[in-house]
């Protein structure tokens, strides 16, 4: 018996039956074991078996017991039946619970007899292709996924070294811009820890702390680029002036626009002029068209300008700006934020690079509001 070999098994309560088929088999080159009853058959089922020919009445389990249990055992083996009594009730039965063919004892056609028996080995052989094929197609797609999450564990990694990486960049532009600007740098690192001061008050999820950071640290970015030493000069600002001060948030969030990973602080820095009842700028919205980012950066921009010098007065203390924020709450600022600014303020210890309210920037100088 070659390896290739198919495995047939025989069941039939009849040893003389079993015999001659078995020969008959093994004549035409397959492989057989032999079962006398049901029970035998569901002990030496196995994945290996090819084709199970079953007797019907058998002692103990008979074909149609014995074809119950294969389906419960989910085998896959095609099963022919074998009869004598050629009954149509027989055959009913039998197909509905799944039998693949008939074989009429005694055989005394062996063409049709093997016919039969490679049409049932045939069936088996796709069965088995089929679920080989699904299994290597559940293989791929699981080994596939597996290496599109680590692309993907990659691309995030790549990204965020990226968008550190721009942002150091940013800083880095940003502290040299300073330089020439003695004003905004102790303003900006102010603000930014005022922002996260009271972010982490609203208990604020990590990611829009994040947002709020680089929103607060780069909220004046556009004054960097455009000549503003208007704002240290003594007296009043001309409509000009004004006009080109105003003009900061706009270029501001033109120059973080390219840096698509900062969409959010973006739109942040546009509207850190805005008012609650639609008099701030660059685009006269309202408190409901603000988000919560926005509404912090907006009151502690504030905060910060009046507990600074300006060259037309002094700074005010911590709490005559409470006051004052207090004051314009629903008009100029969002309540709810200056509810919260005020209670962590309060208690707030500035950390070891912090510009304490009341100190003026860097430099000593004083300047005008914007
Ligand atoms: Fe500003």
């Amino acid at each position: 018996m070659n390896d290739d070999a198919k495995k047939i098994l025989i069941a039939d309560d009849d040893a003389m039956v079993r015999s001659t088929i078995e020969k008959i088999l093994n004549m035409f080159g397959y492989e057989v074991e032999v079962a006398a009853d049901g029970l035998e058959v569901l002990e030496c089922i196995d994945d290996t078996f090819d084709v199970v020919i079953l007797d019907i009445d058998m002692p103990n389990m008979d074909g149609f017991q014995t074809m119950s249990k294969l389906n419960d055992l989910h085998c896959d083996v095609p099963v022919l039946f074998l009869t004598g009594a050629a009954s149509m009730d027989y055959a009913v039965k039998a197909i509905s619970l799944g039998a693949y063919d008939f074989l009429t004892k005694p055989i005394d056609d062996l063409d049709i007899f093997n016919v039969k028996i490679k049409r049932a080995i045939e069936k088996r052989m796709y069965v088995r292709r089929e679920r080989e094929y699904k299994v290597a197609l559940e293989d791929d797609v699981r080994i596939k996924a597996a290496q599109l999450e680590k692309q993907n564990k990659l691309l995030v990694k790549y990204s965020n070294s990226l968008e550190t990486a721009t942002v150091q960049l940013m800083t880095s532009l940003q502290n040299a811009m300073e330089e020439k600007d003695y004003y905004t740098v102790g303003h900006t690192l102010r603000v930014t820890e005022y922002a996260l001061l009271l972010g982490a008050a609203m208990d604020l999820p990590e990611d829009e702390m994040v947002v709020l950071r680089r929103a607060a640290q780069f909220h004046d970015i556009g004054k960097l680029v455009i000549d503003l030493s208007c704002i240290q000069k003594p007296g009043k600002l001309t409509d000009e002036e004004w006009v080109l001060i105003r003009k900061h948030p706009s270029i501001g969030a033109n120059i973080i626009k390219p840096l698509g990973f900062m969409a959010r602080e973006q739109t942040i820095i546009r509207h850190h002029h805005e008012r609650m009842d639609g008099k701030g700028y660059p685009d006269g919205l309202t408190g409901d068209q603000l988000d919560d980012l926005t509404k912090i950066l907006i009151v502690v921009d504030s905060y910060d300008a009046m507990t600074s010098r300006r060259n037309y007065r002094t700074n005010m203390s911590m709490e005559q700006a409470l006051a004052e924020l207090d004051l314009c709450s629903g008009r100029q600022f969002d309540k709810t934020m200056v509810d919260y600014f005020t209670r962590s303020i309060v208690d707030f210890v500035p950390g070891e690079n912090f510009f304490y309210q009341g100190k003026p920037g860097a430099s000593g100088r004083i300047f005008h509001d914007v």
